[in-house]
Formats: C-alpha cells, structure tokens, sequence
C-alpha cells in the first residue's frame, strides 16, 4: 500500500528540504516534529525477513523515517490495520501511543532514523498482542 494521508491510525511527517548541491532534509521540534525529542536511535543492518517492532507503547510518542532502503510498516489500532511503506529520507510515520506496529520487508541497507518523546522505560511496551486488545479496552481515555 502506497504513502496514506489523514489516517486516524498514523499521519506523516514531511521534512523541510532544501534542494542546493544535495538535498537538506530539516526537522524542527514544534514545526515539523509534533513533540520534543527526548531518544534518538537507528535500526540498520537487519537480517533478512526480519520483523521488528510488534509492540504497542502505552504513552510513548515516536517518529520513524527510513534514510536508506525501505520498508513497511503495519500500524494497528486493534481495529483496523494499515500498511505504509517509507522509501524516502523526507517522509516519516508518526506512530503515536497505543499503537501496535510492526517494521517488515526491511531492505538490507535499510537505514531507519526514530525519534522518541520520552526515555526507554520496557514497563511502557507492551510486547503480546492479546494484552494490546486488553489494554485498550480497560484503559479508556
Ligand atoms: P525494541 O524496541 O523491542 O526493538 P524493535 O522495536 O526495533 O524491534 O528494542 C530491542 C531491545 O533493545 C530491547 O531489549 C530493548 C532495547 N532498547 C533499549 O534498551 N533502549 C532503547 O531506546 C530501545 C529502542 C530499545
């Protein structure tokens, strides 16, 4: 499935680019970036047919881009699932709380940039499906 505009389950996030002698690809917290960034991290290198992810976060907000290669990810909101595939540095996936998502067809020279609103805490993942569905249904907002 190609690139999708005003889902409930996702929306992207276009980078500022200058195009000169290269392309400048910009972020800016409050402007392009809807949260302060508090973690940084990559994911590259990744073996074949490997599936990363397959968590929901209970409060982190993050943002994903792919900087080399491509690949797709499978957001789910325990309703309906969809599908983006990032293939470009410029556009990025907010993946929001309470979302479970899954990274599949990473190429081999993936490079994946993520951002996150909050430090690494494992008591805000959570990593089985079924506690997902629960989750959702008893933490009502
Ligand atoms: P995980 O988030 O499950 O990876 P992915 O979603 O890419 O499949 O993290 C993999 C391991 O790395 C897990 O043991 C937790 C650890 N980790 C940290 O210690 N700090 C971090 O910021 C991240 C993202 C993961």
């Amino acid at each position: 499935m190609s690139m999708k505009f005003n889902s409930k389950l996702f929306s992207t996030i276009t980078t500022q680019t200058i195009h000169d002698d290269g392309i400048l690809s910009i972020l800016e917290v409050g402007k392009q970036l809807p949260f302060a960034v508090k973690r940084v991290y990559t994911i590259d290198n990744c073996i074949p047919n490997l599936v990363r992810g397959r968590h929901a976060h209970k409060e982190t907000c993050q943002a994903m881009f792919c900087l080399r290669g491509s690949v797709d990810l499978l957001l789910d909101n325990g309703v309906k699932k969809e599908i983006v595939r990032l293939i470009a540095p410029n556009i990025g996936v907010l993946i929001k709380p309470r979302i479970w998502h899954e990274m599949k067809n990473i190429s081999r020279d993936a490079l994946l940039l993520m951002f996150a609103d909050r430090h690494y805490n494992e008591n805000d993942y959570i990593r089985n499906y079924k506690d997902f569905l629960v989750f959702l249904k008893k933490d009502v907002r």
